[in-house]
């Protein structure tokens, strides 16, 4: 078997066991699509595919074990992501870039993909963010745990939805084609509607 091949059944068989909120619904809605999308784009930038592809499989991977907000999501995800890119056979150095792609693709400030292969993940994440159910599905389920008023919700997603726009996607062509569906998204949750409703004081 290839590595992505080997890369994408350990990844399946885990999110298939899954028992968090968000696990099985990110294998379906999110963990393939940002895949075969961060796959294209690869192919388009020249990015090396068979890594870019095993990164995508692998950069949520914590959602099939523990809510975000625990202790051991980090450390899980990080060994776990280790150990089947060995399964894989990667070797030592394929390993590590793979591994960097992954912890720089949410591209919070200072830390920053360098690599093409990093910043192709992070496009792929960036769109399928914006262009997908992500938003919606998330607010619906309102994260639990992670936000608990609809504010803290709107602060969270604020900050992502600028970083999915503005930071994440580093190519032109990808950021035109993701634009109306990230003003869209942003008029709907800025709620500039009710806003000017209750600038010129009309009641509800
Ligand atoms: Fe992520
Ligand atoms: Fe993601």
């Amino acid at each position: 078997m290839d590595k992505s091949k080997i890369t994408f059944s350990e990844v399946r068989t885990l999110y298939q066991a899954a028992t968090t909120s968000m696990g099985e619904w990110m294998w379906h809605n999110h963990t393939q699509w940002v895949a075969d999308k961060a796959k294209q784009l690869a192919e388009k930038y020249g990015a090396d595919t068979e890594k870019v592809y095993c990164a995508a499989l692998l950069h949520d991977l914590g959602d099939s074990r523990y809510e975000r907000d625990h202790a051991n999501f980090d450390t899980w995800s990080w060994e776990t992501a280790k150990a089947i890119l060995r399964n894989a056979e990667f070797r030592k150095h394929e390993r590590d870039e793979i591994l960097e792609a992954i912890r720089t693709h949410s591209c919070h400030p200072g830390h920053l993909p360098t690599a093409l292969e990093g910043k192709v993940l992070a496009t792929a994440d960036g769109m399928r963010h914006l262009q997908t159910n992500f938003f919606p599905v998330i607010c619906y389920m309102n994260r639990p745990d992670t936000s608990h008023t609809y504010e803290e919700w709107q602060r969270w997603f604020t900050a992502k939805i600028e970083r999915d726009f503005g930071t994440k996607i580093f190519f032109a062509d990808e950021k035109e084609e993701a634009r109306a569906d990230y003003e869209a998204l942003k008029r709907v949750f800025e709620n500039t509607a009710l806003k000017a409703r209750q600038s010129n004081k009309v009641l509800l």
